[in-house]
This record gives structure tokens, C-alpha cells and sequence, in this order.
């Protein structure tokens, strides 16, 4: 940790999965907080337990944000062994590294490491069941942080869009352009959270976490060690969601000079007639309470969040 005159203290962040959806975002929100270095798999492959080591060891951090992740839902059954090792084991190498280095670190996880049987929102001390592969190995990254004693977050997000990568907008927007009817599954319920939201929540949540204790971030971290949901308040289904979007894009089109789209009927249909590999839970609504209650955070609604983010998805400008 550096101080760089008598009120401004700035930290080292080695920001790891830079390329990603939530990573890229965090490249630019957590600039204010400190000096960043930042990899990605070509840096830094997560399934090299030594080059993680190395990697921490030579960046000397105070903190550690972890946005990698093997995130292929339906691959991911048949990559147990690859998933389990970035997203099961490396996040527990990650925080013993954090602990020797007297740093703390910031995790991602997954509404998926939940089974939907619950009917409300859940909350961060429910019981997980994951149903798949992707949120099996989450949830062991998230034990195997919370088995190391040192100071951590662990980021629980949901359905994530944005402007860079695969991601259900981009591939909603993309049939519509091709197809001119579209089936989309209506019994998964969730919240849709755009990257960018994600990444300025958690800077926000960092600012506040240093300042509350009026100590270093990783005092803030440590006294403050757990998990949060990190979403907006209001919940969708995957049909609801399309429908939004295309929507959106219909309203929004002609004036940005995008080309029509050609879809003309969507159709709500049901998982079970929409078989994928992995199973997904009906619903997965994360409960976003004891992040607005201990950080005093919140994120706009997914509405507002998509409308927000829909010109810079489509039309650039996050490159
Ligand atoms: N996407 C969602 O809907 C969603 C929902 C809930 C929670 N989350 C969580 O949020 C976090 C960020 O997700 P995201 O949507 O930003 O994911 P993303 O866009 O898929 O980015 C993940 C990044 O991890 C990198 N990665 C994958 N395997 C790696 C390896 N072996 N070594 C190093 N890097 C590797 C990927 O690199 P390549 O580009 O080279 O593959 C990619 O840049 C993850 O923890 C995820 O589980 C995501």
C-alpha cells in the first residue's frame, strides 16, 4: 500500500479475468481505487496452480478481484474436471495467497449454486443445491475461499449481460435479426444484471467498505467477510427478458439506424421443452437486502440497467 499524500492511500489490485464481461467493466471501476494489474488466460491459465502463486507473488496486491470463471453452462458437463479446477479450486489457491500476502480478495459467484426449490428470494445464508455441473464447481470456489482465513467478499450475481462476449442479450438480438419466430423458455425466473452495474456496485462497495471503518480495505474487507447478492431489486423470466429486449430494440432501432429485426412472434415455452445438458433452476432470484443493508448499495432495476447499457451493447464504444 502506497500513500501518496497525507489523506489519499492507493492500493495495488491484481484484477484477474480483465477480458471478461464483469472484468472488463471492473478495468475502468476500480481504476479510482488504486494502481490495477490486470491478466487474463493468456497471462495468467487458472489452471495452473503454481503460475496463480507466481502471479500473486510477484504483483505483491492488497487486494485480489477474481472475475475468471469457466462460465459454459451446458460445456461444463463435459468439463467437469476442467470447471472444477478454475472455478473450484484456483479461487481457494487465490485466497491463500491473499492471506499470505496480508491482502484480501474479491470473488464472483453464481445464483446457480442454488436449486430453485425455495419460492422467495434467496438469501445469502440459504442452503445452496446446485442443479449443474458450473454451479457445483462455484460453490466449491466459494467453500474453498471461506476454508482460508482470509479477509474476503464473495459476489453472488445473476444472469449477466453487457457489451462484450456471449451473452443472452447478444444472442436473443441475434436470432431476432435471423428468425421470425422465437421460442424462449418462461419458467426460469431470475435477475438480469448488466457487467457494467456489476463492476460499479462492487467498486462502490469497496469505497464504502474502506471508508465505514476509516481503516485500509483490507480492515474493511476482513471485518465484512461473506457473501452478498449483488442485483438490482425486481425479477424476470428468460421469456420476460426477450421480451424486453426486442422490444427495446424495436423502439430504439430506427433513430440509431440499426437495421429491423425480423422476428414477429415470440413463443413462452417450457424447459422441459427446451432441453439443454445442464439443468437450470425455475427459479433463482437472489435477495439483494443484505447488500443495501450492510453497504448501503443498490442496483437500478434490471429494466433500467438494460436501457441503459443497450446503445453501448449494439452499438460499441466499450472496445
Ligand atoms: N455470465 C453470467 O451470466 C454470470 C451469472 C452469475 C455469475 N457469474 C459470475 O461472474 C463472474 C464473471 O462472469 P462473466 O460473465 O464476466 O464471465 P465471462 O465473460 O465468461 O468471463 C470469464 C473470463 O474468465 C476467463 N477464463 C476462463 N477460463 C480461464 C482459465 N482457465 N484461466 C484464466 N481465465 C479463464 C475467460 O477467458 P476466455 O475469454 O479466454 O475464455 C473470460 O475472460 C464469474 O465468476 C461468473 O461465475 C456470471
Amino acid at each position: 500500500m502506497r500513500t501518496t499524500n497525507s489523506s489519499e492511500v492507493s492500493i495495488k489490485i491484481l484484477l484477474i479475468g480483465a477480458a471478461g464481461q464483469i472484468g472488463w467493466e471492473l478495468r475502468n471501476t476500480l481504476a479510482p481505487l488504486g494502481d490495477i494489474v490486470a491478466t487474463n488466460r493468456s497471462i495468467l491459465d487458472l489452471i495452473d496452480e503454481d503460475a496463480i502463486r507466481r502471479t500473486v507473488r510477484s504483483a505483491h496486491p492488497d487486494l485480489i478481484v477474481n472475475a475468471a470463471a469457466y462460465t459454459q453452462v451446458d460445456p461444463a458437463e463435459a468439463e467437469p474436471d476442467l470447471a472444477m479446477k478454475v472455478n473450484g479450486h484456483a479461487p481457494g489457491v487465490m485466497a491463500q495467497e491473499a492471506r499470505r500476502a496480508h491482502a484480501a480478495l474479491v470473488h464472483y459467484s453464481t445464483d446457480y449454486v442454488f436449486s430453485g426449490s425455495i419460492r422467495r428470494p434467496y438469501r445469502e445464508d440459504d442452503e445452496p443445491n446446485p442443479l449443474n455441473t458450473y454451479g457445483k464447481t462455484k460453490l466449491a470456489g466459494e467453500k474453498a475461499i471461506a476454508a482460508v482465513d482470509a479477509p474476503h467478499l464473495i459476489l453472488r450475481t445473476s444472469w449477466v449481460f453487457g457489451a462484450r462476449g456471449k451473452n443472452f442479450f447478444s444472442t436473443i438480438v441475434e436470432l431476432a435479426r435471423e428468425r421470425e419466430e422465437l421460442k424462449v423458455v418462461d419458467d426460469q425466473i431470475g435477475k438480469p444484471n448488466c457487467s457494467k452495474a456489476v463492476a460499479e456496485a462492487t467498486a462502490e462497495i469497496l469505497a464504502r467498505v474502506s471508508s465505514r471503518s476509516s481503516r485500509s480495505i483490507v480492515e474493511g474487507i476482513a471485518e465484512a467477510s461473506g457473501s452478498y447478492h449483488v442485483c438490482g431489486e425486481d425479477h424476470t423470466s428468460r421469456f420476460g427478458f426477450a421480451e424486453e429486449i426486442i422490444a427495446l430494440y424495436g423502439r430504439r432501432a430506427a433513430a440509431r439506424g440499426l437495421p429491423p429485426l425480423r422476428v414477429k412472434r415470440l413463443i413462452p415455452v417450457s424447459s422441459a421443452d427446451f432441453l439443454t445438458p445442464a439443468a437450470r433452476p425455475h427459479y433463482s432470484v437472489l435477495s439483494s437486502e443484505k447488500m443495501a443493508q450492510t453497504f448501503g448499495v443498490t442496483l437500478p432495476s434490471w429494466r433500467e440497467q438494460l436501457a441503459l447499457a443497450f446503445d453501448e451493447m449494439l452499438l460499441g464504444g466499450s472496445q
